[in-house]
């Protein structure tokens, strides 16, 4: 049975269930089977947090998951003077009536390592004429620039001065509406203008902007809000910019890189988990691929139940910007991929290191090459860039206990699963990188049946 601190139980001294630098000690050769339940997005969250900053009066958060990423959100949001209270089960009451400047040094202090900051810039600008924002963090998946962000802020009006530990913006005559075309269909450069144009004078068209769900739910949050926004088929976003924005109250989209997560772990370790609030429509191209690797599924109004249709089967999946494959699922995806019988190939277009987290699993007995050069494919939704990687699993090939260290989010949560897929016994190291994005992940392990100790 497992000696562990639930994320439940009351943290021991130094705060958390898992604190930085702990592992786990995993022994391997269990079915995950179960049910998880997974609250919203994280990736729409943290921004949904960013955008109470717009408004008037008091904003409501509902299904927020209590992960490290929300966390730095908030600290970074009291730092300037918003208050934000905890209502319990997920609810969150965003007030920024009190919003001030903040120190520089208090920011950097709560950034953290997160990527969240930088889409303070627009709101901070609108309420303060200024905003400083420290270097960034988030998972080492390469070199994440932000130069599409500071473009688009430029083309706003605001001046941006770079700065040894940030950057300082500034825009005393306000700002006013742009016409903006993103190099590629960026998240984070989406968010960055939706956030800003809002309040601008004027109209913005935004061209080559990214349509995944949590930015369609974004664009959802601001409107209830009182914002102005269409767009078209053709990833084009239009804002019209109001004078005044007012608080909204708004659940969460749920958290689809979570619930592909589960997918894959049940499909890695021939389980059987049924995700609670998981939902198809924003799963369709996560749920063609898993049936093609030999996954099925059962779609409820409650959730989706994953697990293996039969033997897994080797497939070629390309990462893509919705509604493509999402290169967040390829990670957990790839374990899984090593117990099919034959050869797949997963080339990942949007980050140029996002499968340097397989090195790991070989260490653990798997058959992975990755091929810096990525493969050369005619038709693509996004045109071809310098800095494309394909890892080719053949399969399939046992996996063994080993020592390793998780590197970023998604690869940790990867080596997990690979290490509960393992015959013996596994230490995985930093295991509280992984919190960042995956609400009470102990306790669902333990739900699931996993056999693990917390160490260290
Ligand atoms: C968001 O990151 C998500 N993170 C990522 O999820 C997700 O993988 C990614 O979108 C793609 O869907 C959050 O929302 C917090 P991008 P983001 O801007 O916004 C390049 C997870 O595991 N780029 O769409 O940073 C960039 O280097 C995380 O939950 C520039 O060149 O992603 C990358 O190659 C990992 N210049 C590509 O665009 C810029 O100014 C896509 O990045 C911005 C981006």
């Amino acid at each position: 049975m497992n000696t562990l601190l639930s994320e439940s139980t009351p943290p021991r001294p130094g705060g958390g269930s898992v604190s930085p630098g702990q592992a786990l000690t995993i022994r391997g050769g269990h079915p995950l089977s179960g049910r998880v339940t997974v609250k919203g997005a994280k990736n729409l969250a943290t921004k949904a947090m960013v955008a109470a900053l717009l408004g008037e009066t008091e904003s409501v958060l509902r299904d927020v998951p209590d992960i490290s990423d929300v966390h730095v959100v908030r600290s970074l949001l009291e730092v300037h003077g918003v208050t934000v209270q905890d209502d319990g089960d997920g609810v969150l009451r965003l007030d920024p009536s009190g919003a001030v400047s903040a120190h520089f040094d208090e920011i950097d202090a709560h950034a953290g390592a997160s990527r969240i900051p930088i889409l303070f810039c627009g709101p901070l600008l609108h309420l303060l004429g200024q905003a400083f924002i420290p270097d960034l963090g988030g998972c080492r998946i390469g070199d994440r620039p932000i130069d599409f962000h500071l473009d688009a802020l430029r083309a706003f009006g605001a001046t941006v001065e770079k700065l040894p530990s940030g950057i300082r913006l500034s825009a005393p005559g306000g700002l006013s509406g742009a016409n903006i075309a993103l190099p590629y269909p960026s998240v984070g450069a989406t968010e960055q203008v939706l956030l800003t144009a809002v309040r601008a004078k004027g109209t913005t068209e935004l061209r080559n902007a990214a349509i995944e769900p949590e930015i369609m739910d974004l664009i959802a949050v601001l409107q209830k809000m009182g914002a102005i926004i269409s767009y078209e088929p053709n990833r084009v976003i239009f804002i019209e910019g109001v004078d005044s924005l007012r608080g909204y109250d708004h659940r969460c989209i749920f958290d689809r890189n979570e619930a592909a997560s589960w997918a894959c772990a049940a499909l890695a370790t021939d389980g059987n988990i049924f995700v609670t609030g998981a939902r198809q429509q924003e799963m369709l191209t996560f749920l063609n691929v898993f049936r093609k690797a030999g996954g099925e599924f059962d779609i409820t109004e409650e959730g989706i139940r994953f697990y293996r249709g039969g033997a897994l089967k080797p497939i070629v999946v390309e990462t893509d910007v919705h509604p493509g494959f999402m290169t967040d699922w390829q990670q957990p995806l790839i374990v899984a991929l090593t117990q099919a019988d034959g050869t797949s190939i997963v080339h990942e277009t949007v980050y140029e290191n996002r499968l340097g987290f397989t090195r790991a699993l070989v260490k653990m007995g798997a058959d992975i090459v990755v091929h810096p050069e990525g493969i050369a494919s005619a038709d693509r939704r996004v045109p071809r860039r310098a800095l494309e990687q394909a890892a080719v699993i053949t399969g399939p090939t046992p996996l063994h206990g080993a020592d390793v260290v998780v590197p970023d989010l998604r690869g940790g949560y990867s080596y997990v699963i690979a290490a509960l897929a393992a015959e013996g016994t596994s230490i995985v190291r930093n295991v509280d990188i992984i919190r960042r994005g995956y609400e009470k992940f102990l306790d669902k392990l333990t739900d699931l049946g996993a056999d693990f100790d917390v160490v260290g």
